[in-house]
C-alpha cells in the first residue's frame, strides 16, 4: 500500500470507532470511502450489526460482495452516520465533493444523517475552496443552454476559469448513476461558496452541485502523526 492509501486507511479505521451496534449508516465513495467499507466489513463478519445506504452503484457493489447489508432510503429514510471522503475541506467544513462523480447521491445521503464524518488524508485541506474544479450535475437536455448560465452564475461569483464536461478515460462522456452529466469547474477560489450553492440551485438543468455546505460534523484527517479529528 502506498503512504497515501495508508493515511486514507488510517482515516476509515479511526472512524470506524464512531459505529455503534444497531446503525444505519450512510457509506461513501471514493477511494478514501472504499477502505471505511473494506474495514466495516471486517467488522460484519465479527458480529457487528449495521445496515448502509450505499451512495453509487461502485460502492452498492463493493458493500454487496463484502456481506455489508444494505438498504435505501426508501425503506430507511433517516440515517444515524454517514462516513464519506472529500475532494477539498475548509476551516469551517465545508467540502467540495463530486470527484468520483457521485455527489447527487452523496449530497442526497448525507442529508438523511443524523451526522456526517468526512474521512481523507491531510491534502484535502485547504483555506478556500475552488482549487479543485467543483462538479456541477446537469440533466442531459438542454446542455448548451444550462452551461451558458452556469457560466454566468459562476462569472459574477468570481469564478471565470473553463468549465469542461467532464470524460471518462476512454474519452466518451461520463453518464452519473442518475443518468446525467457533470461539468467541471475551474474557479481557483470561491470566495463565497455558500452564496454559489445556492444560486446554482437556481439554474435550470442543474441537478445538483459538489459543494456540500454546513452537512459535515466533523472531518477525520489522517497525516503521518496519525488520525485527528478537526472541527
Ligand atoms: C465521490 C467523492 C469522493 O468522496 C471524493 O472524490 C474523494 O475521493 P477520494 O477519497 O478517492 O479522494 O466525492 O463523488
Amino acid at each position: 500500500m502506498t503512504d497515501a492509501e495508508a493515511l486514507k486507511r488510517d482515516a476509515a479505521a479511526k472512524a470506524l470507532t464512531f459505529v455503534e451496534d444497531g446503525m444505519r449508516l450512510g457509506l461513501g465513495t471514493g477511494s478514501t470511502a472504499k477502505h471505511f467499507v473494506d474495514l466495516l466489513a471486517e467488522r460484519v463478519r465479527g458480529g457487528l450489526r449495521v445496515i448502509g445506504v450505499p451512495t453509487s452503484e461502485v460502492t452498492r457493489k463493493q458493500a454487496e460482495s463484502l456481506g455489508v447489508p444494505l438498504t435505501t432510503l426508501d425503506e430507511t429514510p433517516e440515517l444515524d452516520l454517514t462516513i464519506d471522503g472529500a475532494d477539498e475541506i475548509d476551516p469551517d467544513l465545508n467540502l467540495i465533493k463530486g470527484g468520483g462523480g457521485a455527489l447527487l447521491r452523496e449530497k442526497i445521503v448525507a442529508a438523511a444523517s443524523g451526522r456526517m464524518i468526512v474521512i481523507a488524508d491531510q491534502s484535502k485541506m485547504v483555506d478556500a475552496l475552488g482549487r479543485f474544479p467543483l462538479p456541477i450535475e446537469v440533466n442531459m437536455f438542454g446542455l448548451a443552454a444550462t452551461r451558458r448560465a452556469i457560466e454566468t452564475v459562476l462569472a459574477k461569483a468570481g469564478c471565470s476559469g473553463p468549465i469542461s464536461v467532464r470524460t471518462k478515460a476512454d474519452g466518451h462522456v461520463f453518464v452519473t448513476d442518475g443518468g446525467h452529466m457533470i461539468l467541471d469547474a475551474a474557479c481557483a477560489r470561491i470566495p463565497d461558496a455558500a452564496g454559489l450553492a445556492s444560486r446554482l440551485h437556481s439554474v435550470p438543468g442543474v441537478v445538483e452541485h459538489g459543494l456540500f455546505i454546513g452537512l459535515a460534523t466533523f472531518a477525520i484527517i489522517a497525516s503521518p502523526g496519525g488520525a485527528e479529528i478537526v472541527g
